[in-house]
């Protein structure tokens, strides 16, 4: 049998054996109960609470204003609505600031939400801090590239990798995040050719988002796929659903019939 054709919840050693399977893994974020249900029935092999829950839900302009306990809350929300998918929480912005912080989030979530895993931002820097969870027995995917709590510095968002040094760095980031325990690795918004060198140089997974076909799985945001959306979405998304428009249809069929119905007599 398949590492995911049980009907089990998925581990770490589920998402290794697809990598070297060379079965190409599934992930989609999801922030609310029915929304990872529904990716869950579907197949999903990894769900992750992002905190692009601050772009997408909240209505922040970055992920900066996401707090612990918003994430705690969807979070739950999110594994109480799935029993297959691996459920994988993002630690936002200053919650993983350094090994001991990083270390006290990850336990708040994985002890109030049931998560299996955690997903901290940052290049090499981060390999101790992701080194210390580990050590503790804590799930760390790993995630590099365009790292969105990072936005400051990097002074917007674009892709990464474009020069030599600057693919270097993230092969070598990738080299000792691998290194430091990291289960999985995101390559976000990453030159194709360099994201497929490092996938071809890790025994992990790498999860691509705007980085080419090449990677060992790919993320999305929910919202993009199914085109549940009021403002741009990314080149790469391709909806594969019109959610927007039917929302918008069925809100505005709704008000035609509530306005058809014959006038209540005025009151006063
Ligand atoms: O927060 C998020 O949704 C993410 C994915 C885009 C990888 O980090």
């Amino acid at each position: 049998m398949s590492a995911t054709t049980d009907n089990k919840r998925l581990t770490t050693r589920d998402i290794h054996a697809l990598r070297r399977s060379g079965e190409k893994i599934a992930m989609l974020t999801a922030y609310d109960h029915v929304t990872a249900a529904l990716v869950d029935q579907a197949g999903v092999e990894i769900i992750l609470v992002g905190d692009s829950l601050g772009n997408v839900v909240l209505g922040y302009e970055t992920t900066l204003p996401v707090t612990l306990d918003d994430m705690i809350r969807h979070a739950g929300a999110v594994y109480r609505g799935t029993t297959r998918a691996m459920v994988v929480c993002d630690l936002p912005f200053g919650t993983a600031k350094d090994p001991e912080t990083a270390l006290g989030s990850a336990i708040a979530v994985l002890q109030q939400t049931g998560c299996q895993a955690v997903k901290i931002e940052g290049g090499g820097a981060a390999a101790p801090i992701v080194a210390r969870l580990v050590e503790q027995g804590i799930p760390v995917m790993a995630h590099i590239g365009l790292t969105p709590q990072a936005v400051h510095q990097l002074g917007g968002y674009y892709r990464h990798g474009k020069d030599a040094p600057a693919a270097q760095e993230l092969i070598a980031a990738a080299r000792e995040l691998q290194k430091a325990g990291a289960f999985a690795i995101v390559l976000e918004f990453i030159v194709p050719e360099v994201a497929a060198e490092i996938t071809l140089m890790l025994d992990i997974p790498t999860i691509g988002i705007g980085s080419g076909p090449d990677c060992a799985g790919q993320v999305l945001v929910i919202n993009d796929l199914i085109g549940l959306n009021v403002g741009p979405v990314p080149g790469f998304a391709k909806p594969k659903a019109d959610v927007a428009g039917i929302i918008r249809q069925a809100v505005g069929e709704y008000v035609a019939e509530v306005k058809a119905h014959p006038k209540e007599p005025s009151i006063g």
